[in-house]
């Protein structure tokens, strides 16, 4: 492994806009630490793709943030988070999986069951079920995938949200009606609030916090933590840079220092 330099970005990833979520627990927990995202809304979704396709469309951007000598990697994504066995060990860069840390994060709340909304491939991966089982044995992991409101979202269509929200919810409650639901696709928080207005005896997990954690503990532990710095916001997307501008604005995240559209390979 190449000597990993304290004043280079940590690479933020995901299929559209929804890891920008993740980069603004990153940003107010890592306020020194400059950040490079990377969002493929050109391919969103990719919750409906194969497994082949979506580790092709992976590959790429891994090589883009290490070309970039990130040093170290959050995969805002729970899509991409489900294959992290099929290419993380192969890369020299630390990754970081959003369902490792909402799974953790899970089994430390010592809860009797927990819902999960997400994408049909995160679903039918039943990741999150083995994680929570490897840590909390017979917690039942209610599920109710979506199939297109990460994709809605990452078009703007937002007139659509509350009916689609209100039937996910819906599908949910068939199931079992849990205290707790994780919201298990990155683009989810953006609505948070038509998920507590669809559900308000429900508290929504949102599990970015958890794994900006999860990276801050590492840096402090390798001496790679960043500080007496204004962390930089470089914003780059196969998609259209405005509406990255447009989100980074309405999550409260500011605006980026460098945003740019990219073709990868
Ligand atoms: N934000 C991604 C996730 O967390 C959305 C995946 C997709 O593009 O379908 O799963």
């Amino acid at each position: 492994m190449n000597e990993i330099k304290i004043d280079r970005p940590i690479g933020v990833l995901d299929s559209g806009v929804g890891g920008l979520t993740v980069m603004q627990s990153l940003k107010a927990l890592l306020p020194g630490e400059d950040l490079l995202y990377f969002g493929d809304s050109a391919n969103c979704p990719y919750g409906n793709r194969t497994k082949e396709d979506i580790l092709r469309l992976m590959n790429k951007i891994l090589d883009f943030m290490e070309e970039r000598q990130v040093k170290a990697i959050a995969v805002a994504c729970n899509t991409l988070s489900t294959l992290y066995d099929e290419y993380a060990p192969a890369r020299h860069t630390r990754i970081f999986s959003i369902v490792q840390a909402a799974a953790d994060d899970v089994a430390r709340r010592n809860l009797k069951e927990v819902g999960l909304v997400c994408t049909e491939f995160t679903a039918n991966s039943g990741l999150y079920q083995k994680l929570i089982d490897e840590r909390c044995p017979n917690l039942p992991v209610y599920t109710a995938s979506n199939h297109n409101l990460a994709s809605t979202l990452d078009q703007g269509r937002f007139a659509e949200v509350p009916a689609n929200v209100r039937a996910n919810m819906e599908r949910l409650f068939a199931k079992g009606h849990p205290k707790y639901v994780i919201l298990g696709c990155t683009h989810y928080p953006i609505v948070q609030e038509e998920f507590e207005k669809a559900a308000p005896d429900v508290v929504f997990l949102d599990p970015a916090h958890a794994q900006a954690e999860d990276i801050k503990n590492w840096l402090a532990e390798n001496g790679l933590l960043r500080q007496g710095h204004r962390g930089q916001l470089e914003v780059a997307t196969s998609g259209e840079p405005s509406f990255y501008r447009d989100m980074c604005l309405r999550l409260g995240i500011g605006e980026p220092d460098i945003l740019e559209q990219i073709t990868l390979g």
